[in-house]
């Protein structure tokens, strides 16, 4: 008999339940702490897993309680939300999207994992892979933001670089894919909201991350808090039971979020926790984090029959499972047990930095304002944001020292060191205090160029950080109109750079800046990266993952919209428009300058005619007529004209990276399986239909800016 089968015989149910359950140690908030003592029930075998340990001395306390003290010396799972990065933090999930490089988003998850595991640690709450096209909504930081078909490649870069090629290895983590599903789409963007969408839309838009993660070999995933059509996605039989494991054929661990199954009584589906523990049972959730629900409830719900020991062992046998693949059994301080090493948290710094600098994404560069290449004798380096190493790291990062990050005021000092520095922050993030705006206006007089760095704190995005108005935060529009005034009528230019979680709705600002850099929040390596990019040591090469909205009256907004049978024409009242705001965005999906110009000619596609099991081939020229070397990114959309269901104006299938100095030219070949345009048709199952579809190429969402070929199905 193995392992398993044997510890599962030999097991009372009290030492079931324990291992399917998760508690939060209080190392790390990462929501309500409830207060309780774990060891006692972790050495009489009644609690098997643990989240939030931070440090390996800990980790270890802890599963020497579990091997040696317990009757069955079953090792702990112990877990964390490394979710971009660990002690070192790289760039927020939506920043490490715009560098559109599956390899650097493989590269970052298995350095976290490195750190993580270097920390005792076997199991990340991470990728988050929901589909945001709601900004309001906060969590669109930790994903990679409105397309469904890059969240599948960010699905299989992330899981691939966190559990590696072998699960068991004393550097991989367990990788959970969350929020299963359609959490992006809660009402209105405020969190923790109902979601009511229809089929096509979640099996189009929602589900492909999911099924790209499970692809990959996901070890674990966790149902979202939300509801779905009324049903809620912990006690979703359909898609947990029916979808995720009999569809997908996924055999891994599903566990709940922080006190879900007990929210199943507030949405009103348990009415206690024997309700609520059975409901979840049932539809497939193994392990409960947080809200004690299998512990409490379901001995009396064996009791009355309404689960059976059967499906207790199931549960249990997949948590014993994934220990066994971890390598647990065998070693359980395998993970955390040698410190690393100094240069391997050096190199991790460097990873940290460049791809920091490869995520920022340049909105807007009049007159080539950047790099900052000329002479200069002073630079004003102003804003909250501009010396604040805390809120470089965004949204989560447990075991972040956050006042090791560099800031901007820092990075700049180090890249320039000829260049005197002056720095205020003018106001504060969210405060209503005026009075420094007077100073930083003085600053601005005396420096020759001005780096103003604005934006949100960096607990303004992330769970339960849901926006209604999407501007700037505080007194900061009014401290930036005040400098950008300042400067104009000094002759001077002004360099913005936006911190936040998600596109802000400032069309004023990029109106009167020269040039505005996204900086999202870029972690540990924050100020390097961006002294790296406004120096012009790196060009920057980030194109933002989502639609940037002129209004947040426009929002949803994003590029894979439907036709309409009235398309918008300012010439005619009755089409599909506003009547106070243009209907497109302020920057299309995808776009972000470079120091160099690109441009893309000679699109050729062969064969012009393909079968379903053929292969498109997608050449294109691109040439530097700039005067610096970079890289441009070239995206390959498709848009099938007539089908059997309306077909979304644009689907993203491809993109490539060419670097070239200034006068090349080079090409850029991609391939696209012709299986690839199968949809889902009238009955929502996937066809190939014959008939002409465009495919179209370009450095943006944006349909004038794009070359296009048409290639034929044939059936
Ligand atoms: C979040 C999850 C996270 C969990 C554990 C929850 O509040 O929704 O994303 O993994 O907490 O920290």
């Amino acid at each position: 008999m193995s392992r398993v089968e044997t510890l599962i015989r030999d097991m009372t149910l009290a030492e079931k339940l324990g291992q399917l359950t998760m508690t939060a140690s209080s190392y790390a908030v990462t929501g309500p702490v409830i207060a309780g003592d774990s060891t006692e029930s972790i050495k009489d075998g009644t609690l098997g897993n643990l989240l939030n340990m931070v440090g390996a001395d800990h980790v270890f306390e802890m599963q020497r309680l579990a091997v040696e003290g317990s009757r069955l010396r079953i090792p702990l799972l112990i877990g964390l939300d490394i979710i971009h990065g660990h002690r070192t933090l790289f760039p927020v999930p939506l920043a490490e999207a715009a560098l559109f490089d599956p390899q650097a988003w493989t590269l970052t998850a298995r350095e976290a994992a490195t750190e993580a595991a270097a920390d005792g640690l076997a199991m990340t709450f991470a990728p988050m892979l929901d589909v945001s096209r709601d900004p309001r909504w906060g969590r669109g930081v930790e994903g990679f933001g409105e397309d469904p078909w890059l969240g599948a490649r960010m699905a299989e870069a992330k899981v691939r670089g966190f559990q590696g090629s072998d699960l068991s290895a004393g550097n991989s983590l367990a990788a959970c894919a969350k929020h299963f599903c359609a959490y992006g789409a809660v009402t209105a963007g405020r969190e923790y909201a109902a979601v009511d969408i229809s089929e096509r839309a979640l099996h189009e838009v929602h589900l492909p991350p999911f099924a790209a993660a499970i692809a990959s070999g996901v070890a674990t995933v966790m149902p979202s808090f939300t509801d779905l059509a009324a049903v809620p996605m912990t006690a979703h039989v359909a898609l947990l039971r029916g979808w995720l494991r009999e569809e997908h054929a996924f055999d891994g661990v599903i566990v709940s979020d922080y006190n879900a199954i007990a929210e199943l009584i507030n949405h009103g589906i348990a009415a206690d926790l024997v309700d609520a523990a059975t409901l979840a049972l049932k539809a497939g959730v193994d392990i409960d984090m947080m809200s004690d629900a299998y512990r409490r409830g379901l001995p009396k719900a064996l009791e009355r029959g309404l689960v059976t020991m059967a499906q207790i062992d199931t549960a249990v046998r997949r948590v014993l499972t994934l220990k066994e693949k971890l390598g647990l059994f065998e070693d359980p301080y395998r993970r955390g047990g040698t410190a690393e090493a100094p240069a391997a948290i050096a190199n991790r710094r460097q990873v940290a930095r460049s791809v920091g600098a490869r995520a920022i994404v340049m909105l807007k560069n009049e007159k080539d304002t950047l790099p900052l290449a000329r002479p200069m004798r002073c630079l004003a380096v102003i804003g909250p944001l501009a010396d604040a190493p805390a809120e470089m790291g965004g949204a989560w990062g447990a075991a972040q020292n956050a006042e090791d990050h560099v800031s901007v005021v820092a990075g700049v000092r180090a890249a320039l060191p000829q260049v005197e520095i002056l720095h205020t922050a003018g106001v504060g993030i969210q405060s209503g205090d005026q009075h420094g705006i007077s100073k930083a206006l003085e600053l601005c007089t005396q420096a020759d160029e001005i780096l103003l760095c604005v934006g949100e704190a960096a607990n303004m995005s992330g769970e339960a950080a849901s926006r209604a108005h999407l501007g700037l935060p505080g007194e900061q529009r009014g401290f930036a109109e005040a400098v950008l005034e300042h400067a104009k009528a000094l002759g001077k230019r002004v360099i913005v750079v936006v911190f936040s979680g998600r596109p802000l709705v400032v069309p004023w600002l990029f109106e009167k800046a020269d040039a505005v850099l996204a900086a999202w929040f870029l972690g540990s390596e924050a100020g390097n990266a961006i002294a790296d990019v406004v120096t012009g040591r790196v060009s920057p090469s980030g194109r933002t993952p989502i639609t940037w909205p002129r209004d947040t009256g426009q929002i949803p907004i994003f590029f894979g919209q439907r036709p309409s049978g009235r398309p918008a024409n300012p010439q005619d009242h009755f089409t599909s428009k506003y009547l106070d705001t243009p209907n497109e965005p302020l920057f299309p999906f995808g776009h972000g300058l470079t120091y160099g110009r690109f441009v893309l000619s000679n699109l050729r596609v062969t064969p012009d005619c393909v079968t379903e099991s053929g292969i498109i081939e997608i050449c294109v020229d691109v040439s530097n007529a700039g005067a610096r070397g970079a890289q441009e990114t070239v995206f390959l959309f498709t848009r099938d004209p007539v089908a059997s269901v309306t077909r979304p104006l644009l689907e993203l299938k491809g993109f490539g990276k060419i670097a070239l100095e200034p006068g090349a030219t080079g090409t850029v070949t991609l391939q696209l399986p012709a299986a690839e345009l199968r949809f889902l048709g009238l009955e929502l199952k996937r066809v190939f239909e014959p008939g002409e579809v465009e495919l179209l190429v370009g450095p943006c969402a944006d349909r004038s800016q794009l070359l296009v070929k048409s290639v034929r199905l044939s059936g």
